[in-house]
């Protein structure tokens, strides 16, 4: 199986279009220590030849271009890109379904309440469902992914639930204090070669639960929620009012963060994804940096290349 980093950064990007933080500013000015990374999304292969993508973020023709084993390869319209996988309905997972626009087959894999997001928001019918299936992940469940034609591309997802928040634009203030999230709006995924070799991905996760603990005790490879090094940093960088909880986002850092909370779970290869443009994690040579590479973890960038 091979695994492609398209874009290991949190909504917004590195550097964010809007944002004069410390860190946006040094990726701006060409430091090497502050690599650029484009949002959140991974691509999979069985065969080298049919992938399937991890969420579609909104600079999925960039990915596209910048990682060859996505490019056309016969005739004059084709794509080894033969279906997607939603983990959450957020704007830096979904925006990118617009980009595979232009009548190309595709799949949709989604659990029904992201699909519903889909339906209510018409600019998606772009994606023609005479060749475009948009097909249900139930919670749970393996699920034999196939192209359009349903014709399996050698993958088993399985989707569970985690703890998590709806998407931000569909927040509902009057619906108490998970903003009316329901169940199926934030997902994990294990992925799964006809080899037994998987990993699993959770670009979004409010908390360690002990169900979730269980599921990833001693698995070879999980990529996991990097967007924060701490709770209220967005706040003390001065960029927002929102912290990593209000977002649905446990933090790096701390003792109920990811750092400790999975470094007894045994997991093999822990790779941070989503990461937001406020963490120091993302400075190569930061404290915070050289703490999470000591404990073991590795922190995605783009083009990040993994054979399982
Ligand atoms: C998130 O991960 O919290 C969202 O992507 C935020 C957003 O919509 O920008
Ligand atoms: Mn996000
Ligand atoms: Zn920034």
């Amino acid at each position: 199986m091979q695994i492609l980093v398209l874009g290991s950064a949190a909504g917004g990007g590195f550097p964010q279009w809007n944002c004069n933080c410390v860190n946006c500013r040094r990726a701006r000015a060409g430091d090497p220590a502050a690599s650029p990374r484009t949002q959140s999304s991974l691509a999979v292969s069985a065969d080298g030849e049919r992938w399937l993508l991890l969420n579609a973020s909104p600079d999925l023709r960039q990915q596209i271009l910048a990682n060859p084993p996505l490019h056309p390869r016969r005739g004059n319209r084709h794509s080894p890109i033969a279906g997607v996988v939603l983990s959450n309905g957020d704007v830096d997972h979904v925006a990118g379904l617009l980009t595979l626009r232009e009548y190309q087959t595709l799949s949709v894999y989604a659990s029904d309440r992201v699909h519903g997001v889909l339906r209510d928001n018409s600019v998606f019918n772009v994606l023609n469902p005479a060749v475009v299936a948009r097909r249900t992940l139930p919670l749970d469940s393996a699920v034999e992914i196939g192209g359009f034609d349903g014709a399996p591309i050698g993958l088993r997802v399985t989707a569970f639930e985690v703890p998590g928040k709806v998407a931000l634009y569909m927040e509902n203030e009057k619906a108490g204090p998970g903003f009316g999230t329901q169940s199926g709006d934030t997902i994990g995924l294990e992925i799964r070669a006809a080899n037994g070799r998987h990993f699993f991905y959770l670009p979004a996760c409010a908390a360690l639960t002990p169900e979730l603990g269980a599921r990833l005790r001693d698995a070879p490879l999980a990529f996991f929620d990097g967007t924060l090094w701490q709770d209220d940093e967005m706040v003390s960088a001065g960029v927002g009012a929102k912290t990593g909880r209000r977002m649905g986002h446990m933090s790096i850092a701390g003792e109920d963060g990811s750092l400790a909370q999975l470094a007894v779970l045994g997991v093999r290869r822990r790779i941070y994804v989503h990461i937001n443009n406020t963490n120091p994690i993302l400075l190569a040579g930061s404290p915070e940096r050289l703490q999470v590479e000591a404990a073991g973890w590795e922190v995605a960038y783009d083009g990040m290349e993994i054979r399982l």
